[in-house]
Formats: structure tokens, sequence, C-alpha cells
């Protein structure tokens, strides 16, 4: 029997991080012991009070029901609560939806508004979710929008064809170059897509790891925001809950309905324990400046980014010291996936830039994600490849 699977799954662009993972999976096989700076999965745990609260809110009973499509009231509460303290936005609950993570509700807002041949704007290099699970599996025409060093990684909209385009993505602080973007930009961008009726997707899922007393905004702090966009955020990498599957999205009405619409005929809200929980974590904020935990979240992200950056610039390797995100973009002065199957043999895992788009080429991703220890090792290693 062969099932021939719908064209749009066929017209997905190979996987392009496929080959490098094979590597991977054959070393780990052999034994070899691997310093994985290759995945945005934090290596850090969730806050105690998550994990306590956990224990507390998945005992009541009363938490196993479904949940509303668009969330329970009390999490787009806190959401909303949240996003006051630490944007200064007004939010209306009709303007927050819950997300089983921000990965679905990034591809689903495609599936609300995208119709075949729709052009949809994408960064590149970017998260692969933009253009395929967003634009070809809703059968969409994904457009590059070139990240250029010398531009700070940001698209210049100047040259951009906006023409049919529905939908535009943008992610600051971004994944994977960790660039970050001042008010102007956001400005730029709103005004964008005001003047072409385009529907502004903006990515914040890395908020709140920033580090040396910068503190990312939200694009809807920009006068008329509003009226374009939807903001996703997440639970992921903030309270480091990769897996329990927790974020929103917040912004225009219109959007946010026609998210609820769809999420309504394919899941029901996260587990009500998993909401009152992300509520919990939220509500730890006192105001805009992060709590505690993840003060200290961050002081460990920054001390591993320093000990990464300082080495690989001490190799002659050219890269930015982030402000924000987990991740250290650096020029591999070579083809990226040659580059990280040289670095595979001395035992260190990255991710070729490539995957993440053809203006990634010849630049590779590491995460920092990994005790600086393991960093420090895996530096002691790359300097063998470069004698
Ligand atoms: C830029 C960006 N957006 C969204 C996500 C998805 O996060 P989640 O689905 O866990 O909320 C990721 C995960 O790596 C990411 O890097």
């Amino acid at each position: 029997m062969h099932f021939e699977p719908a064209q749009r799954v066929k017209s997905l662009p190979p996987y392009l991080f496929a080959e490098i993972e094979k590597l991977i999976n054959e070393k780990k096989a052999q034994g070899v012991d691997l310093v994985s700076l290759s995945i945005g999965d934090p290596d850090l745990p969730p806050p105690q009070f998550v994990i306590e609260s956990f224990r507390k809110e998945v005992a009541d009973l009363k938490n196993h029901n479904y949940s509303f499509s668009q969330g329970e009231p009390e999490f787009r509460q806190a959401v909303s609560e949240w996003y006051k303290k630490r944007f200064h936005v007004d939010l209306e609950q009709n303007q927050v939806i819950a997300l089983l993570g921000s990965k679905e509700g990034l591809a689903n807002v495609g599936r609300a508004f995208v119709n075949p041949s729709d052009r949809v704007l994408v960064p590149d290099p970017a998260y692969p979710v933009y253009a395929n699970g967003t634009a070809i599996l809703n059968e969409g025409v994904p457009v590059p929008m070139p990240l250029r060093e010398d531009n700070g990684f940001k698209p210049d909209f100047s040259t951009l064809d906006e023409s049919k385009a529905k939908m535009m993505f943008l992610n600051y602080p971004n994944n994977p170059t960790g660039a970050t973007v001042d008010m102007d930009f956001l400005k730029e961008a709103v005004d964008f897509a005001l003047d072409n009726n385009i529907i502004l997707c903006y990515d914040n899922a890395y908020s709140e790891i920033s580090f040396d007393g910068y503190i990312p905004p939200s694009i809807l702090e920009v006068d008329g925001a509003m009226d374009v966009v939807v903001e996703f955020h997440s639970c992921s990498k903030t309270f480091n809950m990769t897996g329990d599957r927790i974020a929103f999205a917040v912004g225009n009405k219109q959007i946010i309905s026609g998210l609820t619409k769809i999420k309504s005929q394919i899941d029901s809200g996260p587990p009500v324990y998993v909401q009152r929980v992300a509520s919990q974590a939220l509500q730890s904020y006192a105001s805009n400046e992060p709590p505690e935990f993840l003060k200290k979240n961050n002081k460990i992200y920054a001390e591993r980014r320093d000990i990464l950056v300082d080495s690989l610039r001490s190799m002659g390797f050219e890269c930015a010291k982030p402000r924000a995100t987990f991740y250290v973009w650096a020029n591999c002065k070579c083809g990226s996936m040659k580059f990280a199957t040289k670095l595979l043999e001395v035992g260190v895992a990255v991710t070729p830039g490539v995957g993440f788009g053809v203006y990634g080429e010849g630049y590779v991703r590491f995460s920092l994600t990994q005790p600086k220890e393991r960093i420090l090792e895996a530096c002691n290693r790359i300097r063998r490849t470069t004698k």
C-alpha cells in the first residue's frame, strides 16, 4: 500500500538539520562524549516554586477537565497583568489566547489567515516554523527577508516587495543571530505593516532572556501596533518549561479571534493545572524588572556567553556578544555544514546556519544550554581544530 502525502507536505523543503542530526546520533551510538551546543532547550530546571505549584495543582481534581479553546479566564487575566507590569501595555481579555507552546500558535495563525498563494514575509535566517509551518503548510508562499550582518540582522523594509503579502514575521531578541532591536525599528515595522495591510506576527519568545541590564521591549508598546500585531510569548525559555507546553498570543482582537476559531476545531486549551502554574509564574514579576529566579538564570547564561565568545574570538572567529537569547552566532569562515561536521569530529555539536535559511550560510549557532565546564571543554576541543 502507498499513501501519497498531501501536496503541501511534499512542498516542505528538505530538512537540513537531518544530516547533522544523523551524524550526532551516530556519535552518540559510538559512545562519544559529545558536548551538545546545538539545541535550544535549557539545561536549567524550572524554578522551585513552579515545581511545588505543579504538585499542588495537579493534585486538585478540579484541574483535569477540558479548558476553553482561548484558555482559562484566570490565565488570561494573569497574562494581562503581566503585560501591564512588564511592558505597560493594557490588554482586554479578548486580546489574549493561551497556546500549547508558541510553535502551534505561530503555525495556526497561518491557518486562520493565509490563503493559497498568499505571500508570507519571513526573516532569513529564522526559526523554520514561519516558512514551513505557517506559510507552506497553509499553501502560502514564504518570501525571505534577508537578515544581513551589516544591517544588524534586521530586514530592510525599503527593499521589500510587499505586494500580495498577507503576513510578516519578526523575532527579536532573535533566534538564531542573538540580535536585538530598538523602538525606532519596531515603529518602522508597525508603520510598514499598517501601510500595507499586513498582519505582523512578532515572536517575543526570548524577551526574558537578556543581559547587561538590557530589558527587551514588546512591539505592542508602539503606537498603532494593536491594529496589526499579534505578539507571541512562551513560558518555555522564560521559566525553563519547554516540555510543559504553555505559551500565549496577545494583540489585535480580530487576529486573536481568528486563532481561537482555528484552535476550537483542532484542540482545547492547555491543561488547566499547567495554566494555573503558568499564571503563578507570571505573577512572580513585581515590576518590569525580572524576578530573582530570572536574574540568576540570566547571570548563568551571561557567564557562559562570555566564556564562549571570548574563547571563539581568541581563536580568530568573529561573533558578537548577544544582549539577549541564549545563542551565539559565529562567522565560521566556511560552509556551515562543513564546519559543523568538523566540530563533530572533535565531539562538539553545533547547528549549521544554513539550516535556518540561505542567508544563514557561513555561520553556526552555539546554544548556551550546557554548564560552563562543558562550554570550556567545547572551547578546548574547538581550539584543536584550528591548529
Ligand atoms: C524563535 C522561537 N520561537 C518560538 C519557539 C517555540 O517555543 P515553544 O513552542 O516552546 O513556545 C522557539 C523554540 O525554540 C523559538 O526559538
